[in-house]
């Protein structure tokens, strides 16, 4: 889907985000989610906390994750549960026991074994972002991580901010029932073409192929400026 403006992409996910739970509460009885982070999903983020969102999702039937998180504390503006609390969290009358930030105050390592144990098998709805390099969570290239095919969490350095982070990997992300990449800006553009239409340069984001979900992405007019053949997306 390729609509206009950044507006019209946080309108589009929240319409998404109402749409999967909706569906994934009435038929499961709860809807698992897991959050990107960075600056894209905020406009979304915000949009779930203030009406007419927050009142129509199904709050007490859903369990919140995140697809990866920097080691820092949640008080750093570089965390993601920390932007997600101060956009939405806040607002929503979410049970606490339903919102599962990843455990940075534990060692990376342990921290993503405790993760691994909290995450559920198959998630209902996982967004991701892509950086202009094409990582995706925090799956950066040429990383190890990326060859993972048992480990569902694991720590990893980089990215920018360059810290340990926490992430889910390839079998985990590629088990959820749908994936969507939410992108915008021109100067993604770039690593969307490559992705979507050079197949071959396999970077991170490439990777991404849910074995039995459905994967689908929201871009805005320029992240898809460089697309020739639309019909990708
Ligand atoms: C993170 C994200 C990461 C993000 C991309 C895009 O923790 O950094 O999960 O994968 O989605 O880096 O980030 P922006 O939305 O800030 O451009």
């Amino acid at each position: 889907m390729i609509v206009e403006t950044p507006t019209d992409l946080a309108e589009s996910a929240g319409r998404l985000f109402l749409e999967a739970a909706r569906i994934a509460s009435a038929e499961r009885g709860r809807f698992l989610t897991a959050l990107s982070g960075g600056d894209t999903p905020r406009g979304m983020h915000r949009l779930l906390g203030q009406e007419p969102l927050r009142s129509q999702i199904p709050w007490h039937a859903t369990h919140l994750y995140w697809g990866d998180e920097r080691c820092v504390p949640f008080q750093s503006p570089k965390s993601n549960y920390g932007l997600a609390r101060e956009d939405f969290l806040r607002y929503i009358d979410i049970p606490e026991d339903h919102v599962h930030p990843m455990p940075v105050g534990l060692e990376p390592e342990p921290a993503a074994a405790q993760y691994e144990e909290e995450l559920p098998e198959v998630l209902d709805l996982l967004f991701l972002g892509i950086g202009r390099d094409g990582h995706t969570a925090s799956l950066f290239p040429g990383q190890d991580a990326l060859k993972e095919q048992k480990r569902r969490v694991l720590a990893v350095k980089g990215g920018d901010p360059r810290v340990m982070r926490l992430t889910l990997t390839l079998p985990a992300i590629n088990r959820s029932r749908q994936v969507v990449f939410l992108v915008g800006g021109r100067e993604k553009s770039m690593a969307v073409q490559t992705v979507l239409e050079d197949p071959q340069a396999l970077l991170p984001a490439a990777h991404i192929r849910p074995a039995e979900g459905a994967l689908s992405w929201i871009l805005d007019k320029e992240a898809a400026s460089r697309l020739t053949r639309i019909s990708r997306v």
